[in-house]
């Protein structure tokens, strides 16, 4: 495992920088090369603390260029790959799927390309792991989880572009004996989390006391995971996983929106020295996301009893980590909500 120069691209966005962070600090045998287009979801400040290591590499980029990802496949000879780039927020492949088929569909049979064209059908010891989500599977009623051979059944443009690319990954090990694994893995949370999605979008109106968009009646069930134990489990995957199967990852962790949403105004209350109640109040009942999966939940059985993966923190750990993060970080909320993000906002929210 001498000087091997492993690609993971989107390592600026959230749970990327997660998984470049863990990747650099563990492995300094390695060489990691971080890709990322740096779109409005991506950060370089999310990797300040890495910047400096003489075996970090940042290159920026677009997995869609074909020119540019074979010319750097050329350049590093890389030795695995750990594909997270992508398009990642449903409500934007609602306005815009277009973008996803591009970034998350072509995006990602650019680089299978890549890495079997470079590779030259030598693929021992060779790994491309696709990240994926459990969205694939559609949404659950009230019963079951989603196994790794649950049929896909995809809602959102963003899961159909997600199912789509995993289908490729999947059939280029068929076809041409790429190693590849793939896993779906449940709703991280954690922090450098972009304040689009649910949490770290809460966190953020809590601190401004701006209403708490809650869609629908908040019946919405989502299975939480902590994101450093995702890039655990990624790590754990990319190391011992078996190529060509699929693994789910979750944390075995179901909330209901609205009593996630309550649970952090507490949270958030305690930690701000607010009256208890006071953040609650905030809370608004919005008109429902179209096509709004109802429940997801992962069996990750697989995973604990195949390589002995299991979460690492309670979510009540996990969640105050989390705010405590955002609490002291909060000039990094501003920056990433200070432009382009107000437009959005205005956008997403103003006629719901
Ligand atoms: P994110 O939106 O925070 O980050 C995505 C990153 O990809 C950003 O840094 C962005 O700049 C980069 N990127 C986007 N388009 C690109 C392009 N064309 N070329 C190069 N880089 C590009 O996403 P995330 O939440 O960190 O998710 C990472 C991966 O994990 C995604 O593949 C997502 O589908 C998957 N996933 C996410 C979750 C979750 O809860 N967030 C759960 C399961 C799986
Ligand atoms: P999100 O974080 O966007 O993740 P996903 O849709 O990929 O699961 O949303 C999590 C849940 O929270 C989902 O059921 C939609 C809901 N939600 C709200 O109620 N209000 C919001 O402002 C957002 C962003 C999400």
């Amino acid at each position: 495992m001498e000087n091997k120069v492993i690609l993971i691209t989107g390592g600026a966005g959230f749970i990327g920088s997660h998984v470049v962070r863990r990747f650099v600090n563990r492995y300094s045998n390695y060489k990691i090369v971080n890709l990322d287009k740096l779109t409005y979801a991506g950060n370089l400040e999310n990797l300040k603390d890495v910047e400096d290591k003489t075996n970090y590499i940042f290159e920026k980029g677009d997995i869609t260029d074909l020119e540019f990802i074979n010319q750097l496949f050329e350049k590093y000879q890389f030795y695995g790959v750990i594909h997270l780039a992508a398009e990642s927020h449903v409500d934007r492949s609602i306005s815009n799927p277009l973008e996803f088929v591009l970034t998350n569909v072509v995006g990602t049979v650019n680089l299978l390309n890549a890495a079997k064209t470079i590779w030259k059908g030598n693929f021992e010891n060779k790994i491309f792991y696709h990240v994926s989500t459990d969205e694939v599977y559609g949404e659950l009623g009230d019963d079951g989880k989603f196994l790794e051979t649950t049929p896909y059944d995809p809602n959102s443009p963003y899961s159909a572009s997600k199912a789509s690319s995993d289908h490729f990954v999947r059939a280029y090990h068929h076809t041409f004996k790429l190693p590849v694994k793939i896993s779906n893995c449940s709703n991280n949370y954690g922090s450098h989390h972009f304040p689009e999605k649910l949490i770290p979008l809460m966190i953020n109106n809590i601190l401004q006391n701006k209403a708490l968009p809650v869609y629908g009646k908040g019946e919405n069930v989502r299975d939480w995971l902590f994101v450093e134990d995702h890039a655990r489990a990624i790590d754990v995957i990319f190391h011992q996983g078996k190529v060509g199967e699929t693994y789910n990852i979750g944390g075995n962790n179901e909330w209901k929106n609205i009593d996630l949403v309550k649970f952090l105004c507490q949270l958030m209350d305690k930690k701000l020295n607010r009256q208890e109640g006071d953040s609650e109040k905030l809370i608004s009942y919005v008109t429902d996301r179209a096509g709004h999966d109802f429940r997801y939940a992962i069996d990750a059985s697989k995973l604990t009893n195949n390589l002995g993966w299991e979460p690492s923190v309670t979510f009540e750990q996990g969640l105050e980590k989390t705010v405590d993060w955002y609490l002291a970080n909060q000039d990094w909320l501003e920056h990433v909500t200070s432009g382009a993000y107000k437009n959005y906002y205005q956008n997403m929210y103003s006629n719901r």
